[in-house]
Parts: C-alpha cells; structure tokens; sequence
C-alpha cells in the first residue's frame, strides 16, 4: 500500500468545489431507469448516454471523480477513445464499481448483504493497472419494524472492511457505502439510531482490519424520515441531525464524506449539502456529494435518447452538477 498515493487521490477526489458523479447503474438498474423514459436498453445507448454526460461541456469544473460500472471502464465511445482515458485527459479521475450487488441474506427476511469479494483482489489488480484510481462498494440497510439485524449490520461491516482493504493494498482509495434506505414509514429518530450502530460498525471493523482511514471516503446517505413518513422533518433538521451523527460517529482523520442522494428530490439534496456545508469551518473532513440521481435524473428525463436533445440535456447535467457544487460550499442561494 502507497499511503502517498491514497492521500493524494483523497486530496484530488475532495477537492474544492468538486463533488463525485455516481454513473455506475449496473445493467439492470439502467434499463429501470431507461424504461422509466421511454430507452431502450441496449449496450449502444448506454455508451450513448454516458458519453452525453462525460462530453458535458465544463463538468470537470464541478466534479472531481466519476464512478463507472464495469461495462462503461472497459468501453470505447464514439470517438474510439475509453472512456477511463477520456475522462483522465480532462482531469475527471476514473473510479469503478467492484461489488455485484445486493442480494437476499440468507436467513433474515427483507435484508440485503451485498456479494462481490470472490476473486476481488485480481479484479483491482487489474482495474488499478488500467488507470482507476478509487472504488466504490454499496451495501444496503433497510428499517422496518424489527430490522436491521445486528447480522446485516455487522456483516455487510465487515465486508466493506475487507473490500476497502484490498482496494488499499491495490492503491484504490476505497469509497464505503452504507446506505441506509430512505423506504418506510420510519421516523428521524430511528433513521439516526440506525444511522448511528451502522457507522458505529464500519468504523470498527475498518480499524479491526487495518483499513487506513485517511486514505477512505465515506459515502454515507442522511439522517432523514422514511418517504413514507406523514411527518417528515424538515431541512434544517436533517442537515443538523446528519452532521451530528457524523461528528459522532466518524473518525476526524477520515479522508472525506461524499452523500447519495438515495431517493431525495434535486432540490431536497441540494439544500441539504448547502445547509450542512454552512458549518465547513468547523468540520474535520469535506462534507460533498456523490449523487447519481440527484445530478443525472433530471437529464435523462429531457434526452430520452434523442440526438437532438443531447445539447439541453447537458445544459441541465451541468446547470445540476453547479448547484451539488455550490451547495458543497454551503453557497447555494435560492
Ligand atoms: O450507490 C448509489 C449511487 O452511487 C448513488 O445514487 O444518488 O441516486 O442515491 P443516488
């Protein structure tokens, strides 16, 4: 492991007022978002959409790192070029994708353990010699009444323990995703309990397998109602509920905090990220984004797969992409 090398992919993935693109859907995730508008789902218009938002006029003034699925690392766009490379050329660092997906955990009805840890260690061999510099890993925590189990918890810990661990020793800076789903009728008080034994776990199996902390990025969801909460809290309060539990419940030598958006509105993830960063001054890491929807959803809906509206559907991922940025700086006006 090259600890100079992780810091300094930290150092350019946080950078300010940068922010990650999540533009890893797996295959079948794209084509749910694809059908939702009407695209079908084919390798060419996956490379075609991608392409549109990579090709974005001035994204990498607002976006450091992009996280790519598998088929989009190893693809060429029309111009011939790969993707990676293209997105290295215009200083965007090219991140992957390495878990395969949540799946049902065995004897625990509605809950999620996320596989992919099988033959990993080859698989960032390689990504890393291909030029990625960072990973992502997602595992899911769903609240119902009786979940989550300390066994989803703690094994979906500790698998991303040992994912961020062979990313390091690889020279990828591991990005560890616990989200916590925002379905349910659940209020903010369990949201944070939850919230507050998940990352309790991470942290714990991190430092019980070696992780290097410094050279990790937490990608975490917020503190928030459940969608189907008749009382969901307001803004001001998930940004405030959210920033405790991190001060809490994080490491300060962590390498930085990049959110989902999981499920939010544009306009709620942003004013979220704006309220929170209002207090940068007095936080230990770099509160920024790492949103897939909340940056991409609202371009999708206007391409459509439609050459003729590629243009505005950039205008709209980069309009999108400038206000994660500026609220990444708690200098969102509305
Ligand atoms: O793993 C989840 C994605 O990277 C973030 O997606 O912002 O749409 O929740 P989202």
């Amino acid at each position: 492991m090259n600890i100079r090398m992780l810091e300094n992919t930290v150092e350019k993935m946080m950078e300010s007022p940068k922010g990650l693109l999540a533009m890893d859907e797996s295959s079948p995730t794209c084509a749910k978002r694809f059908a939702s508008v009407g695209i079908e789902d084919s390798e060419n218009n996956r490379r075609r959409y991608r392409e549109l938002l990579v090709t974005t006029p001035s994204l990498n003034e607002y976006i450091s790192g992009a996280i790519l699925f598998d088929e989009t690392f190893n693809q060429k766009m029309s111009t011939g070029d790969l993707f990676r490379d293209f997105l290295t050329k215009i200083n965007i660092l090219p991140g992957i994708k390495v878990d395969t997906g949540a799946k049902d955990f065995s004897g625990h009805h509605d809950e999620k353990i996320t596989e992919g840890l099988d033959g990993l260690r080859d698989r960032l061999a390689d990504y890393s010699s291909k030029g990625a510099k960072f990973c992502k890993w997602r595992a899911v925590i769903t609240i119902g009444e009786t979940i989550p189990s300390n066994a989803c918890i703690l094994s979906n810990s500790n698998s991303l323990a040992r994912y961020a661990s062979l990313c390091q020793e690889n020279d990828l800076v591991p990005i560890v995703e616990p989200e916590i789903l925002i379905n349910g009728d659940h209020d903010i008080i369990k949201s944070d309990k939850v919230s507050q034994i998940t990352l309790e776990s991470l942290f714990e199996q991190l430092d019980i397998l070696n992780v290097n902390i410094a050279g990790t990025i937490l990608k975490p969801s917020m503190v928030i109602s459940g969608d189907k909460n008749k009382k969901r809290a307001d803004t001001q309060t998930v940004a405030e509920m959210t920033l405790n539990r991190l001060v809490e419940s994080c490491p300060s030598n962590l390498g930085g905090v990049a959110f989902l958006s999981g499920g939010q509105s544009d306009e709620e993830a942003t004013e979220h990220l704006n309220i929170m960063n209002k207090k940068k001054s007095e936080l230990p890491w770099r509160v920024t984004f790492s949103y897939a929807r909340a940056i991409q959803q609202s371009a999708l809906n206007y391409w459509r797969g439609k050459d003729d509206n590629a243009e505005k559907a950039q205008d709209i991922l980069k309009n999108r992409a400038r206000l994660c940025s500026e609220a990444s700086m708690g200098s969102l006006t509305t």
